[in-house]
């Protein structure tokens, strides 16, 4: 089935087969190989993507129910040379080791921000809970993303 979509800001479209998720699409048909396939069953968020203002999990989306659909992965959150201050805080907290988790990380985090830009730390670990990561632990995820959070109010405050 021919699925059109919009994805970073682009009409993308790909022939894929019915039962194609929205992460296989991406990774396989469009190119995107920053959306990671982890779990491949909705448990560990690493194939975390934006859908319409919403973080999915993509490995569990048909892509036929996003067409039509506004996707935002992790390759659309830097904005072109400069990285996203989310990505920014990461590396300064050193919030990542091996990586594996931060695009889901990242694109919740996000997700999160937009619709709550001064989320409290509970929210914040509410947001992510269901992004798993194996070497970190969260502490510095999650202070690395109250620091945006904190970086944005005060931009809008000044
Ligand atoms: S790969 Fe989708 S939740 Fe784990
Ligand atoms: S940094 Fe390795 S899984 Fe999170």
């Amino acid at each position: 089935m021919l699925i059109e979509l919009r994805v970073n800001g682009e009409l993308r479209s790909a022939d894929v087969p019915p039962e194609t998720t929205l992460l296989k699409m991406l990774r396989e048909h469009l190119d995107l190989p920053g959306t990671k396939l982890g779990c491949d069953v909705g448990d560990c968020g690493t194939c975390t993507v934006i859908v319409d203002g919403v973080s999915v999990n993509s490995c569990l989306l048909l892509a036929g129910r996003a067409k039509g659909s506004e996707v935002t992965t992790i390759e659309g959150l830097a904005n072109s040379n400069t990285l996203h201050p989310l990505q920014q805080k990461f590396e300064e907290y050193g919030a990542l080791q091996c990586g594996f988790c931060g695009p889901g990380m990242l694109m919740s985090a996000k997700n999160l921000l937009d619709n709550n830009p001064t989320p409290t730390v509970y929210e914040v670990r509410d947001a992510l809970a269901g992004n798993l990561c194996r070497c970190t632990g969260y502490t510095k995820i999650i202070e690395a993303v109250v620091d945006v959070s904190r970086d944005m109010k005060a931009e809008s405050d000044a």
